[in-house]
């Protein structure tokens, strides 16, 4: 049965008529058509469907859409700020840390909230927020070296 759904998605109210079974990862993809949440394993075991969801980093894989129903979610195509890239991507650009990129959607959200949160995090405090995210590529460090860098850019402004 299908159900009347609203998300506020970067901002903006989306109404969605759908079962409400459905992955929040497939009705932010597929019917909202928003490419950034990745589907990976689809177990809570990699964080590539990361969005954040009124403040938390949570799981689009294994979140269900009617447990969105009224609440905030940003993807990353709402992270950038005054049109211009979020710091985070920004640094991950300049630390050429993006490889193939499926990771990246998930880290990117994963940051802005650290950042958001813990405005000078030390390595491990870096290390320990992405514990539960894979990159397959091997870019961790490159990745961690970014957020510290976005972390030093935030906090000169
Ligand atoms: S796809 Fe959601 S954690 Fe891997
Ligand atoms: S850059 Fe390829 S999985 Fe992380």
């Amino acid at each position: 049965m299908q159900q009347r759904i609203t998300l506020t998605v970067n901002g903006a109210d989306r109404h969605l008529t759908i079962d409400p079974e459905t992955p929040l990862l497939y009705a932010l993809r597929n019917d909202l058509g928003l490419s950034s949440p990745r589907q990976g394993c689809s177990q809570e075991q990699c964080g590539a469907c990361r969005v954040i969801m009124d403040g938390e980093a949570i799981y689009a894989c294994t979140t269900k859409v009617k447990e969105a129903n009224n609440r905030r979610i940003t993807t990353v195509e709402g992270v950038s700020i005054d049109g211009a890239l979020h710091p985070v991507q920004q640094a991950i650009l300049d630390e050429n840390a993006a490889q193939c990129g499926y990771c990246l959607s998930g880290i990117i959200n994963r940051a802005v909230l650290l950042l958001e949160k813990n405005p000078s995090p030390d390595r491990s405090d870096i290390q320990t927020a992405f514990k539960d995210h894979l990159c397959r590529c091997g870019a961790h460090n490159r990745i961690i070296r970014a957020i510290q860098n976005a972390a030093r850019e935030m906090h000169h402004d």
